[in-house]
């Protein structure tokens, strides 16, 4: 059954609130009931869907300024003694959702109630509809070029639409929630909740209760009853994160609840159904500790129906550079500076570092450095020490290659070149120019003509831009 919506009544005039509490209560709702508006505001964090106030009461005014103030949009019904319009008037323009005199009519209350819980719904749905587009946007937001975000794109789109249990696993910050978001807000189950567990960081005795929820009595301390995860995700998606670290009995018990989707809350024997979407999600090599013995293989198979690997940053470098004008694009507000350039040494450190944080230690990264800079371009100063040390010339005797980025918008994809020289005046009319020197003053002059724009550059000249780049690397340590 649907639990009844919550009424908060607060009133210092106790046979007139014993009366409207009988009938609200004869109605179905659950009614906590106040004599003091400040116990009130202490308590909205268990989201009443309306409050009846009487304003006659000391400060009762204030305390509707400070329930409005609130912001929690509960609509407030005030009760006003029968002859004080004025604070029925003063109470409409702060906000109150109606009013009504004292001694409140039963039909009035009831149909009064209902219009507040039906706008607060509303409200709610409204507030979830907006959260939802946002989050739908979220996809656009995982931010790729690579082939292996291109992959992980295409697994996205194939899988969201079924309801089978995907398992995301990657290095720590390279996107699994949000991809896990992606699935959600892709899904059949996106109207109902994304519900997130953190399997690593609730303690063992507290899981189950998390998970399933407790009857009121089912603890000493469990004076009220309450909504498991499960639930509240009812219709919607669990994001089972760090699932790795469930602890053995925890694992024991969701694999009776795989079984059949159903479970019981902590304290009571009657079977409650739901049907959601489980996402699970790990750092660790989940396929090892079950190796180990420390995760359920009949477990394992169940949670990992899909797999989506998501590569370790370092592995997809020409991701980079558009994730960096993603991030300086995201913070431009926040920030108030208008930076929107990466200089060619901070763009090759930032390409080269090998980012054992991955995506979220370049998001800080790019922040702290747009904080840092005084300019509209972040330089290589700007960065970590530990960053700037991958400059070109201080590490990479690999000869890594430094990737191009395809974005040609943004003034970070271009690299300042010096001005080419014609061949005649660079070049001594005794000697004969040298075949570096010929190749050298081509590659400038192509750099010149497409304003320092590297895969054009490249293009006119007929060579990939991999071995654009090794060629400039090498003129470079020549000079
Ligand atoms: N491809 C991406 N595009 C844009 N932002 C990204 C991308 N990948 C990760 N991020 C950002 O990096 C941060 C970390 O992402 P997220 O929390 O999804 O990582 P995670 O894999 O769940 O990390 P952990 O294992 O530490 O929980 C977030 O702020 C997220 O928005
Ligand atoms: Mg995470």
């Amino acid at each position: 059954m649907a639990t009844k919506e919550l009424l908060f009544v607060v009133d210092t005039d106790i046979p007139h609130r014993k009366m409207m509490v009988g009938w609200l209560q004869d109605q179905g709702y659950r009614v906590k009931v106040f004599d003091n508006g400040e116990l009130c505001l202490n308590m909205l964090d268990e989201n009443p869907d309306a409050i009846c106030l009487d304003i006659n009461m000391s400060a009762g005014l204030d305390i509707l300024k400070r329930l409005k103030l609130a912001n929690r949009d509960i609509p407030v019904l005030v009760v006003t003694e029968n002859e004080a319009v004025d604070s029925a008037v003063e109470a409409m323009k702060i906000g109150a959702f109606d009013y009504m005199a004292k001694p409140v009519d039963k039909v009035r209350l009831k149909i009064n109630v209902e219009r507040a819980i039906e706008m607060h719904t509303m409200v709610n749905k409204i507030q979830r509809l907006q959260g939802e587009l946002k989050e739908t946007y979220s996809y656009k937001n995982i931010i790729g070029q690579s082939d292996a975000m291109k992959q992980v794109f295409a697994q996205i789109d194939e899988v969201s639409a079924i309801n089978i249990n995907v398992f995301v696993h990657g290095e720590s910050g390279t996107g699994k929630e949000l991809v896990a978001k992606a699935l959600h807000f892709n899904s059949a189950y996106k109207a109902g909740d994304f519900v997130a567990i953190n399997c690593g960081a609730i303690p063992e005795e507290l899981q189950e209760n998390e998970f399933f929820g407790h009857e009121k009595g089912a603890y000493t301390s469990a004076d009220d009853s309450r909504m498991g995860k499960l639930e509240v995700a009812n219709g919607g998606t669990l994001f089972l994160d760090e699932v790795g670290e469930m602890p053995p009995k925890m694992q024991v018990k969701l694999l009776r609840f795989l079984q059949d989707k159903s479970f019981e809350r902590v304290g009571s024997n009657k079977k409650i159904h739901v049907d959601l979407r489980i996402i699970s999600a790990t750092n660790k090599d989940l396929e090892n500790a079950v190796r180990q013995g420390k995760f359920r293989e009949d477990l394992y198979y169940r949670l990992v129906v899909y797999s989506v690997f998501i590569p370790p940053l370092r592995k997809r470098e020409e991701d980079i550079p558009i994730l960096i004008n993603h991030f300086l694009k995201k913070y431009k507000s926040d920030i108030s500076k208008k930076i929107t350039t990466v200089s060619s040494y901070a763009l090759e450190a930032l390409v080269r570092y090998t980012w054992p944080g991955n995506v979220r230690q370049l998001e800080n990264e790019i922040y702290r450095a747009m904080v840092s800079t005084r300019t509209d371009t972040i330089q290589i100063e700007n960065l970590s020490p530990e960053i700037q040390k991958f400059r070109e010339g201080h590490v990479g005797e690999d000869n890594r290659f430094i990737p191009v980025p395809d974005n040609q918008e943004s003034a970070s994809t271009v690299i300042p070149v010096p001005m080419a020289q014609p061949l005649s005046s660079s070049i001594s009319p005794a000697t004969r120019p040298t075949f570096n020197e010929i190749e050298k003053h081509a590659f400038l002059e192509a750099l010149n003509r497409t304003n320092g724009n590297v895969p054009q550059a490249a293009k006119d000249l007929g060579i990939s831009r991999a071995t654009f780049y090794r060629k400039i690397k090498k003129f470079r340590s020549v000079n």
